[in-house]
């Protein structure tokens, strides 16, 4: 992990959020080469769940929703953690965290189970201080609509996209004549004051979300269930993570959370252990029913070969963008002695292709080199970089994880070629300029290194 922090923030990738004023606690900035892939990553997830896909329809909901929503969702009863205090310190922690700490394990205990084991263990504070009692503690942030403060302006920042993919279930399946069974995804912020964030971006307060809701008849719920933890499997084989490092946890029913009847958590074997990197829950008809009772809008699905009403039942696969992002920075990170390398897949990597001229100081070679950069531009995400020897550049590029660099030298003048190399194999081949671009397509198509030229 601090191998991974130190690359991400010598390599513009992650850095601690206000910097200059020493840090906010647990917010980070995400760089240049962080946010390519941020939006690497979401834009391929919409391409696989979303665009590719003709059950499944995208929206961009608002953030802050009408409060009612919350009501009614269940959020501001039930969206809490257990949260014992410091006596001596004040400081604040998640019970199940500190029972963790002291190597109990928490993962089939009910939340009585746990205040029974911290009562039975004498359980005191990190700072060895006695605790305080649990309490509940919720976990929404709260502000105000316009500018007055007063009970009626309270709003909060989502804890969850969800709530808003029910909300327009019914716009949705009208505008776009949707059978069952659909989806309704989103992917954007969510916020939620944790009380013990921590471990770099794994828990933070404000964090990307991409999820949907697949709405589904009752009876084939199970069937439905398997597909998607199917294919979120499928999704992180995409995203190049080694399934030796995944596994599937099915939660016990004393833990799921309030609107859930089944929910399995995809957890990756962080080094901080083995954790929730997605969850994927059968919500029923909790949702729908809720918001048709507070609203008092039909929420029903009427069956357009049955004429049977219903109210749906749904699946949610929802995936953690910043979780995606460090497990794959984790997995696919390699060092040996003669260099560290992210071997990222090919299409998540930030920059794609590097450009060099062998000589910095040649100015036909970088004549001819920017040339090439500039024709390359338009296509892929591509950089320029002429300083230092060669194989600096090449090590400089293997640390962010450029899939290909593209090197001009005295030949190129001769023969119109230049050299590729690919980062993975390390391996070079040469290739005339005027089918640099067809190559290219080729490449990041996936097509084997070695096998570009005949
Ligand atoms: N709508 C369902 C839902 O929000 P969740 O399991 O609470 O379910 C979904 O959250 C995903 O969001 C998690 O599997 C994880 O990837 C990510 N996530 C949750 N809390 C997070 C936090 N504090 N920081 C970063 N990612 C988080």
């Amino acid at each position: 992990m601090q191998k991974i922090e130190s690359l991400a923030k010598r390599r513009g990738f992650i850095y601690p959020g206000s910097d200059i004023y020493g840090g906010l606690a647990n917010s980070w900035d995400f760089g240049p080469l962080g946010v390519a892939l941020k939006n690497n990553i979401r834009q391929e997830w919409w391409k696989w769940f979303v665009e590719s896909r003709e059950d499944v329809f995208g929206i961009d909901p608002a953030v802050i929703m009408n409060t009612k929503v919350w009501e009614s969702s269940g959020h501001l009863k039930e969206f809490s953690d257990p949260l014992v205090e410091d006596k001596k310190t004040n400081e604040r922690y998640r019970l199940d965290h500190l029972l963790e700490k002291e190597g109990i394990n928490v993962s089939e205990m009910s939340e009585q189970d746990m205040v029974e084991k911290a009562q039975d263990t004498n359980l005191k504070s990190p700072k060895g201080n006695e605790l305080a009692q649990p309490k509940q503690f919720n976990l929404m942030f709260k502000t105000n609509l316009g500018p007055i403060e007063n009970d009626d302006s309270t709003v909060y920042l989502r804890p969850e996209i969800a709530q808003a993919m029910f909300v327009n279930f019914k716009n949705v399946f009208t505008t776009m004549r949707a059978r069952l069974p659909f989806g309704i995804a989103a992917c954007g912020k969510a916020f939620r004051n944790e009380i013990t964030p921590g471990n770099y971006i794994y828990r933070t307060r404000e964090f990307d979300l991409m999820e949907f809701e697949y709405f589904v008849q009752e009876k084939e719920w199970e069937k439905h269930f398997k597909y998607w933890l199917g294919q979120m499997h499928k999704w992180l084989e995409h995203c190049g993570i080694n399934k030796k490092n995944l596994e599937n946890y099915e939660t016990p029913s004393s833990k799921l959370a309030h609107y859930s009847k089944r929910t399995v958590d995809i957890q990756y074997n962080f080094p901080f252990g083995t954790k929730e990197l997605y969850g994927l829950a059968y919500r029923t008809d909790f949702d729908l029913r809720n918001h048709m009772e507070h609203s008092g809008e039909d929420l029903n699905y009427t069956d357009p070969n049955t004429n049977e009403k219903i109210v749906p039942h749904v699946i949610e696969p929802s995936f953690g963008l910043e979780r995606t992002l460090l497990c794959v920075l984790l997995d696919v990170y390699a060092e040996d002695e003669q260099r560290i390398v992210i071997k990222f897949p090919r299409w998540m990597a930030p920059i794609k292709v590097a450009v060099f001229p062998l000589l910095q100081n040649d100015k036909k070679l970088v004549k001819h080199a920017r040339e090439i950069f500039e024709s390359i531009l338009p296509c892929y995400v591509a950089q320029y970089d002429e300083s230092g020897a060669i194989g600096r550049r090449y090590r400089r590029h293997d640390e962010i994880g450029t899939p290909l660099c593209i090197t001009i030298d005295h030949d190129t003048l001769k023969d119109k070629s230049v050299t590729l190399r690919d980062r993975d194999s390390m391996k070079q081949i040469r290739v005339k300029i005027d089918d640099l671009l067809d190559t290219l397509g080729m490449y990041f198509d996936g097509k084997e290194f070695k096998k570009l030229v005949s």
